[in-house]
């Protein structure tokens, strides 16, 4: 045989990894786990446990402990016992800590790795490879934010208790990503870990024994989702931090509205793979063995979408079939394995089953010859071509090593495709054109965009959704977000919802009580669908005004003169800021009027209203200033490129204004989502409306393109949960009452639109509060865009 030919046939051996210490410490676990309660190891006080077992050969494991409601109250106490000392303690103390338990990850790295196999299938050189050494990564990268919070976060403080809920897909790396910049920043968790794949998360706590974190930080509970919906139920959690699926998301939204929890939700996705015909082939296809082959699909970023340029459609197929050949299925410890088990048999049924649908409904199917091992639960790598956009395998995540194919002519078409989607967590692009990359980037509906590359992740670059892909990010600036708050909320009263005044019958002379002020739609004054209005009276009861009661039929009228305002996404953020010094000097102008008028509603002295309108014309002029200076970043990952991590507008904003301060409370809250190119549905105070219909003529007086402020009036709280059901809003800001933030956050499950409900009362006119980044954040979403740069 000559060496050509030995070249040729050869196959890989078999290199198996050993597995002796992985099961020895499992064996250790004594065949029932305990959960991690306050730094100690109890017994489940349900006295109930299930097995858990090896996908790739279907062998129980160990027996894992189903906590119950009264093990999350243990653990939750113990984590709110913890909380203040941990977070009094000096950042860099903190940081420590967090550095020994990065060093602790990577000198147990090799056991971490073959127990992260064994539990759940993948294989073994990702879990070796990428899942731990990533982990590591998280907690060094954030023991530095633990050293910086004093300065970086100053005005900033913990949230306390975080209650935090992982899926099965990479169970230790979503542990690290959730416990790392919670305990950086001087929070306390409880977290668990899906019931398939814990195992990594008991030895994780073991880790922070070691490493002698306070008893308390680290809480780590094992169960189904009843036990996650303990946590999420339990009145003691701050914030509750949510990957899975969309629908159990769905569900925690609705289970913790008017609760004041905060929360996070990184939910599924149907990621397209976008391959332009000047890509390189050859790395694109590399790139779709990441994008969709690595774990097993099991990714909610996967590329399971390949979008393909008509003209190398033929050629790209046959050599993605080709490369599909060339995979090895099998065994996740042998070292020389590309694709392992599926986590569960359930997961291979559904993966199954809707490969059947896909099937049925016409895409052709191709599966390397090879096939998969009999015993196990193993799926082959499949691609589906000739997918229609609209069949069930186009929509519906798989979360299986399944890609399905569909053809795009232009750009503008691949557009449409990748956009064509409720989810909206990623994309890939290829293209050896960066102008072209760069060009699609920002018109992709999605949290991450990789160009010429895919599934590249990292502790310092922000990672998360848009759309029914959830909201929040975990890594980076941008993911410290969601386990702090401003200091000054804790001294915060209750928003106090006031009795309606009735009209008693006097008037208050201002020359405009025969006029009832209209909506304001489009750039157009429109009366109300309904034709009926409503008083605006005086804290005595003496008619101000009349304002239109606005109503659904309203509300849907605006939101559609709202989308079409698209251009204002993409408006110059110089042109916005002229637009809104533009305002606050037609607002100058005319403050004698607003004064009175607000004097007129409010009873207070004229002295105090004209305050109220330079601190609004001031507002209006910080905005300006704020509009293109509220800029993102450039990430650095350790990884070949950038990360670019754009402040993008969230799209259609509806505002529910504060009913105090009726046109600081506007402008305070109008003003930077259009800075931040959000197009708007405000719906006024209903005590002061008139000072929002008054501001129509500053408006038309102040070039804003019609349908970028869209202003509603009636009753705040009905109009506010309308703007909350609306399919096409993109997002709510509410400043309220409790019981109807609950309403409204319940209510926006529906495409699980981001709310912002604030119950607590913000003083508008203290310009760290009334103002600035953290208000502005809340009108963006960060889209992280990973570029090729350098070597
Ligand atoms: P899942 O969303 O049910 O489970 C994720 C976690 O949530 C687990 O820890 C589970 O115990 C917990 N959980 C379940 N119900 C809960 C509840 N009512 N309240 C609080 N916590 C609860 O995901 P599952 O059933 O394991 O997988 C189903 C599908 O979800 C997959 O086929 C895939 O499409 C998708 N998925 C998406 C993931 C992602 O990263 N986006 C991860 C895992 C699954």
């Amino acid at each position: 045989m000559s060496i050509a030919e030995i070249l040729d046939t050869m196959e890989y051996g078999p290199a198996p990894e050993s597995d002796k210490e992985a099961r020895a410490w499992i064996k250790g676990l004594g065949g029932e786990t305990k959960l991690f309660i306050g730094g100690a190891w109890k017994k489940a006080k349900s006295g109930e446990s299930f097995e858990t077992m090896s996908p790739s050969n279907g062998e129980v494991l160990t027996r894992l402990a189903q906590a119950n409601a009264a093990d999350i109250d243990a653990a939750v106490k113990a984590a709110s016992k913890a909380q203040p000392a941990w977070a009094a303690l000096p950042g860099h103390v903190r940081a420590r800590y967090l550095y020994a338990i990065a060093r602790l990850v990577q000198r147990h790295s090799r056991l971490f790795a073959v127990v992260e196999t064994l539990d759940n299938g993948k294989p073994i050189r990702e879990t070796r490879d990428i899942d731990i050494p990533l982990v590591a990564r998280h907690f060094y990268h954030h023991a530095g934010w633990a050293q910086l919070m004093d300065g970086e976060l100053a005005d900033k403080e913990p949230l306390g208790v975080c209650g935090q809920i992982i899926p099965w897909n990479f169970p230790l790396l979503m542990l690290a990503w959730k416990i790392a910049p919670a305990i950086a920043l001087g929070n306390t968790v409880v977290l668990k870990p899906a019931e398939y794949t814990s195992l990594t998360a008991l030895l994780f706590a073991e880790i922070c024994q070691k490493a002698g974190l306070p008893e308390g930080v680290v809480n780590i509970v094992t169960g189904d989702g009843a036990t996650g919906e303990a946590i999420v139920n339990h009145p003691g959690v701050a914030k509750i931090a949510f990957t899975g699926s969309t629908e159990v998301g769905r569900r925690i939204r609705e289970a913790t509205a008017g609760s004041g929890k905060s929360l996070t939700l990184e939910l599924g996705g149907k990621s397209p793979f976008i391959v332009f015909d000047d890509a390189d082939l050859d790395a694109a296809v590399e790139g779709v063995v990441d994008a969709i082959w690595f774990n097993q699909g099991q990714v909610c970023c996967a590329g399971s979408r390949l979008l393909v340029q008509e003209s190398v459609q033929e050629r790209f197929i046959a050599k993605l079939v080709s490369r599909m050949e060339t995979l090895r299925v099998g065994d996740p410890l042998d070292k020389a394995i590309d694709i392992g088990a599926i986590v569960h048999p359930v997961q291979l049924a559904r993966i199954r089953e809707l490969v059947d649908v896909g099937v049925k409904e016409g895409a052709i199917l191709h599966q390397p010859k090879a096939g998969v091992p009999a015993k196990g639960c193993f799926y082959p790598p499949t691609l589906l071509t000739g997918v229609h956009p609209a069949a069930t395998v186009s929509r519906v995540e798989i979360f299986g090593p399944v890609l399905v194919a569909t053809t795009f002519r232009t750009p503008a078409e691949a557009i449409e495709l990748a956009n064509n989607t409720e989810y909206g967590l990623a994309a890939s692009i290829w293209s050896e054109t960066l102008s072209l990359a760069l060009d699609i980037a920002p018109k992709l509906k999605c949290g991450v965009v990789w160009v010429n590359g895919t599934n590249m992740f990292d502790a310092g670059v922000g990672f998360g959704g848009y759309k029914e892909s959830g909201y929040g990010r975990e890594g980076g600036r941008e993911g410290l977000a969601a386990y702090c708050k401003p200091k000054w909320l804790a001294k915060a009263k209750p928003i106090a919802v006031l009795p309606t005044v009735e009209a008693n019958g006097d008037v208050v002379s201002t020359g405009f009580v025969d006029r009832t002020a209209k909506l304001y739609v489009g750039g157009k004054q429109a009366r109300p669908d309904g034709g009926y209005s409503r008083p605006v009276v005086s804290p005595s009861g003496a008619l101000v005004g009349e304002v239109g009661e606005g109503n659904r039929k309203d509300i849907r009228n605006a939101v559609e003169a709202a989308r079409k305002a698209t251009g204002w996404a993409t408006t110059a953020e110089h042109s916005r800021a002229q637009i809104l010094y533009y305002i606050a000097e037609n607002l100058d102008a005319r403050s004698g009027e607003f004064a009175d008028r607000l004097a007129a509603m409010t009873g207070r002295r004229k002295q105090d209203t004209a305050r109220e309108v330079a601190a609004s014309v001031s507002r209006l002029f910080a905005y300006g200033a704020w509009a293109d200076k509220f800029e993102g970043a450039v990430h650095k990952p350790p990884l070949r490129g950038v990360a670019l991590a754009m402040n993008e507008p969230l799209g259609i904003l509806g505002i529910a204004c504060p009913e105090e301060h009726g046109l600081l409370g506007f402008v305070s809250t109008f003003a930077p989502a259009i800075a931040m190119g959000n197009r708007v549905v405000v719906v006024p105070s209903s005590r002061q409306a008139l000072a929002a219909t008054d501001f129509y003529q500053v408006l038309e007086t102040s070039d804003v393109p019609d349908g970028v402020v869209n202003i509603v009036t009636g009753d705040r709280d009905a109009l506010a949960l309308e703007l909350a059901k609306h399919e096409e809003v993109d997002g709510i800001w509410y400043f309220g009452g409790r019981e109807a933030a609950a309403r409204i956050e319940k209510a926006s499950t529906g495409n699980l639109k981001q709310v912002w409900a604030e119950t607590v009362q913000r003083d508008w006119y203290d310009a760290r509060q009334g103002e600035g980044r953290e208000i502005l954040s809340r009108a963006v979403q960060v889209k992280n865009i990973w570029v090729p740069y350098g070597e």
